[in-house]
């Protein structure tokens, strides 16, 4: 049963002039009943009734992109559709009602920048974040993943979101940038904080202080003291020739912990789901483990579920439509991976496809950073749970549950074995 009536969805705004009535699907990102009961489902549903770029009034008007190609295309073009989606006009008003004391507003560096600056930002990034460095934190991963399989593995059940997939990878996100282990509990609840829904744009601007705040002391530890972690090899980096200040490390953190923990947290979520629903497939993988590279890239592609957002610099086309300048669009990611234009039988799970390249990661210059550390975190997490846990299934009892926007999220999963 849907739970959100349509008079709670956001108010419908008037569909500007250039958009033309065959553009327009009535679709709420955040609050569409379908997309809150099973999210890829009406997403494959979206894909047979609304074309591959629409215009939705919900949500104050915005394009919706769910072809693959359109998606493909715009990704790749940074000229037409910018990654500031805010318009300087609109930061500065924003930046008006902060009080005097709010101190530095972190920007979540380069993913808010457009070539050439942000290529510049990314650079500092790009060594920790290599497929060698990566691969040396693989066994602290496992090690991480073990622990928190010892806390539930003899309860018979577990609700998966809470009890694995969000403390392991903000375990490694606190390991990684050298943040104290001990902190664990504070640093669960910024992310809870962060992922609940925001009211205003103005709630992503005073999240973002806490959790520069709340890292403060171990950036201003490592300037005077390097030791062999993230924020230690940041300080040592140049900025376009200019040495780092820590206005800078707050804007990398922020984006570290934006881009990393959400994303990954969900991507594990909807792989167990999977699994849960799939016992067979689970003693397939149990019997050949070395299949779990191929299963996790396939999970990644059925189940995708990042929603990056970009703004028209200038007036454009795409999908057939005329696009105004300052038009906002979503990069409807899900809907691209799920695009039979692309994947014949795109909801059919299948390891052998012939074309396999997927684009839940995105595409052009934003193409994710973090993509080698997210596939060893879910390959490492899927290992783990089928070698020491029997055949798990859902919960019937306790479905579970979702919210959308930037990200489709699943917020509860609950899982029983014998
Ligand atoms: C399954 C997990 C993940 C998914 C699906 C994912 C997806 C994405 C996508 C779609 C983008 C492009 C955004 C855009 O075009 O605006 C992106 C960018 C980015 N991701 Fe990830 N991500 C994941 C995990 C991570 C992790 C673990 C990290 C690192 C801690 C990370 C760091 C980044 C960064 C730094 C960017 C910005 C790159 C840039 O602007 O050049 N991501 N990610």
């Amino acid at each position: 049963m849907d739970t959100i009536a349509p008079d709670m969805l956001s108010p419908a705004v008037p569909r500007p002039d250039h958009v033309p009535v065959e553009a327009v699907y009535d679709f709420d990102m955040h609050l569409d009943p379908g997309l809150l009961r099973d999210p890829h489902e009406r997403v494959r549903e979206l894909l047979r009734v609304a074309p591959p770029v629409f215009w939705t009034p919900r949500n104050r008007g915005h394009w919706m992109v769910t072809g693959h190609l359109e998606n493909y295309t715009l990704s790749r073009d940074p000229v037409n559709f910018t990654s500031e989606v805010m318009t300087a006009a609109q930061s500065a008003m924003f930046l008006q009602h902060l009080p005097p004391d709010f101190g530095h507003v972190p920007i979540a560096f380069p993913i808010q920048l457009d070539p050439p600056a942000h290529g510049i930002y990314r650079a500092p990034l790009q060594a920790a974040f290599s497929p060698k460095a990566i691969l040396a934190r693989k066994e602290k991963i496992r090690a991480l993943a073990n622990e928190l399989i010892d806390a539930v593995i003899d309860q018979g059940h577990c609700d998966f979101v809470p009890a694995i997939a969000e403390p392991l990878p903000v375990k490694v996100f606190l390991e990684m940038l050298g943040l104290p282990v001990e902190r664990l509990t504070e640093f669960r609840q910024l992310v809870t904080e962060h992922m609940a829904p925001a009211k205003s744009p103005m709630d992503f601007v005073f999240r973002s202080r806490k959790v520069a705040d709340a890292m403060g002391e171990t950036i201003d530890a490592r300037r005077l003291e390097p030791k062999d972690d993230l924020i230690s090899l940041l300080w040592q980096s140049e900025i376009d020739g200019k040495p780092m200040t820590k206005e800078m490390m707050e804007n990398f953190g922020v984006l570290l912990f934006i881009a990393g923990l959400d994303t990954v947290i969900n991507g594990m979520g909807f792989g167990i789901r999977h699994l849960a629903k799939n016992p067979g497939f689970q003693n397939e993988l149990r019997a050949n483990p070395k299949l779990i590279v191929e299963a996790a890239e396939e999970i990644l592609r059925r189940y995708t579920f990042t929603v990056p957002v970009r703004r028209v610099a200038q007036d454009t086309e795409l999908g057939g439509f005329a696009l105004k300048q300052n038009d906002i669009v979503m990069i409807f990611l899900p809907g691209a991976d799920l695009d039979a234009r692309e994947f014949p039988n795109p909801e059919v799970f299948d390891m052998k496809r012939e074309n396999n390249v997927h684009i839940a990661f995105g595409a052009g210059p934003h193409r994710c950073l973090g993509s080698h550390l997210a596939r060893i975190e879910l390959q490492v997490i899927y290992e783990q749970m089928l070698a020491r846990l029997p055949e798990f299934r859902l919960d019937e009892t306790k479905p579970a549950k979702f919210h959308a926007g930037n990200i489709i999220a699943i917020d509860s999963l609950t899982i029983r074995w014998d």
